[in-house]
């Protein structure tokens, strides 16, 4: 058994021996597809569990945890930056987590240990779907696994799943639950007519085409598709004939805008398909659950994203996708308001402050897309947003910047410590909350470590 399998049974069981569990998670698709299947498999187990989630993991919330002193605290997709305090409190933790960690223990499941990535080759929905399946038979929570793992675009690096994560892609497949297959990237394509979902992309942004219907409409019939009446099939009921022609349109369409090389080569990747769903939903696609849940989870709805994971197709299933409509628009607007402010270059970064215009828990989202649509792709994007409890600051690479040395993780960390604040992540994507007034000092220092990391 490889040394991960073995400490996943270690802490499997941890968890067997105990009634009551308490499980926190974090409020995005990975947190909750973790949270899920933690959940599931502990009913499955018989026991009683609570479970929460955060925006981010605290001193505070660590001691509140030390506190309500359940029998088991189950961490999952965070913890392993905290890792010394939650020991340092006598809490009984299992940490099922991918960041960067700060230490370990014989209760951790986090890949780097092992010398897996976990920013590409396994998320935190993954370690907590080996956790499960260390407790339980619980194969069928794979596809989970995998809407977390697309929610943390670790299929972007490859265009596919790799490593751990395509051994459970693996194992969906031959039980039945997951196909994969080579198609177009572009959201909507289980639930939009075709002409909408070109004109809805926002990523990539699709010059002359994203926003304007009648163009979307001429682009397709230039394509040699045409609608039956008003009627507009979706991309799933088009023909390979069909959608090859599309996409080689569409790639010529992308050469000719100017739109970088990189970019173009991602319209097209796996795409991750849920067979246990029903055909024509949100659910069905790995894709669009990820970003249903991030509707969900990010706007303080954690428990209406827990539900649908565990199965509701009615009325959390509707708030969801009626959540799903406003996140979309807040993230069009996001962008909007990033390109009218425009973004400020130092040395070795880019970044904008959104101030109150974008909600904290959405703006490290609109700094990757505007990395590419409106930002130079050869610096890392850093956000602001203010929050009631300080400076929400996002930061997104690339894997070119990555290559080079990037490790945004470890650079947010050192300079929020240095200013009072928080920080961590992985080297591509990263994250931290520092004091209000620290802002310039903060940035002025990321700038620098990041500058002496890409030497
Ligand atoms: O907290 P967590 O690990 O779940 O979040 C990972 C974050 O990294 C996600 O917000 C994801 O969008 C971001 N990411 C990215 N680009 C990548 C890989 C991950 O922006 N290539
Ligand atoms: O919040 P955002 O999406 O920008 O976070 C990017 C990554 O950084 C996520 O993986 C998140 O969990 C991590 N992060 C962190 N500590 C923070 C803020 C974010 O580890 N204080
Ligand atoms: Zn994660």
């Amino acid at each position: 058994m490889h040394r991960f399998e073995k400490r996943a049974a270690h802490c499997a069981k941890t968890i067997i021996d105990q009634q009551d569990v308490h499980v926190i998670s974090h409020i995005d698709a990975d947190g909750l597809t973790s949270a899920a299947i933690i959940c599931t498999a502990l009913e499955r187990a018989g026991k009683d569990y609570s479970v929460e989630f955060v925006k981010q993991l605290d001193n505070a919330i660590i001691n509140r945890i030390a506190d309500l002193n359940p029998s088991v605290t189950v961490f999952t997709d965070l913890g392993s930056g905290m890792l010394d305090t939650i020991n340092s409190l006598g809490i009984n933790a299992v940490i099922s987590d991918h960041h960067i960690p700060s230490g370990d223990c014989a209760n951790h499941l986090n890949p780097h240990i092992f010398n897996i990535n976990g920013a590409y080759e396994i998320s935190g929905s993954g370690t907590t779907f080996l956790l499960a399946r260390a407790m339980g038979d619980n194969y069928d929570l794979a596809d989970l696994a995998v809407v977390g793992a697309v929610g943390d675009l670790q299929h972007v690096k490859q265009g596919q799943l790799i490593g751990v994560n395509r051994q459970i892609v693996g194992l969906g497949k031959q039980k039945g639950i997951i196909h994969c297959q080579r198609d177009l990237m572009l959201f909507g394509k289980q639930t939009r007519p075709v002409y909408k979902m070109l004109q809805y992309s926002s990523d990539p942004y699709l010059p002359g085409l994203t926003g304007n219907e009648d163009a979307c409409i001429n682009f397709l019939k230039n394509s040699g598709m045409h609608s039956q009446g008003e009627k507009w099939a979706r991309w799933i009921d088009l023909d390979q004939p069909n959608k090859q022609r599309i996409v080689s349109n569409l790639i010529r369409f992308c050469i000719s805008a100017g739109i970088h090389t990189d970019k173009i080569q991602r319209l097209v990747g796996e795409v991750y398909t849920l067979l246990k769903e029903r055909e024509g939903t949100e659910v069905r696609d790995a894709s669009e659950y990820s970003t249903l849940l991030n509707a969900t989870a990010r706007y303080d709805q954690a428990r209406t994203g827990l539900a649908v994971c565990q199965g509701d197709r009615e009325t959390e299933y509707e708030n969801a996708i009626h959540l799903l409509a406003q996140h979309r628009r807040n993230l069009v607007e996001g962008i909007n308001l990033v390109s009218e402010m425009g973004v400020t270059k130092l040395d070795n970064l880019q970044y904008f402050d959104a101030g109150s215009g974008i909600r904290d828990t959405i703006v490290g989202i609109v700094a990757g897309m505007s990395m590419t649509s409106i930002g130079n792709r050869n610096l890392p994007m850093i956000a602001f947003a203010d929050t009631q409890e300080g400076v929400k600051v996002s930061g997104r690479g690339n894997y070119d910047l990555v290559r080079r040395g990037l490790n945004l993780a470890a650079a947010m960390d050192e300079s929020a410590k240095s200013v009072g604040g928080i920080g961590g992540g992985h080297d591509i994507a990263a994250g931290a909350t520092i004091p209000g007034n620290a802002r310039s000092e903060f940035i002025r220092m990321l700038d620098g470590i990041i500058g002496t990391q890409l030497q």
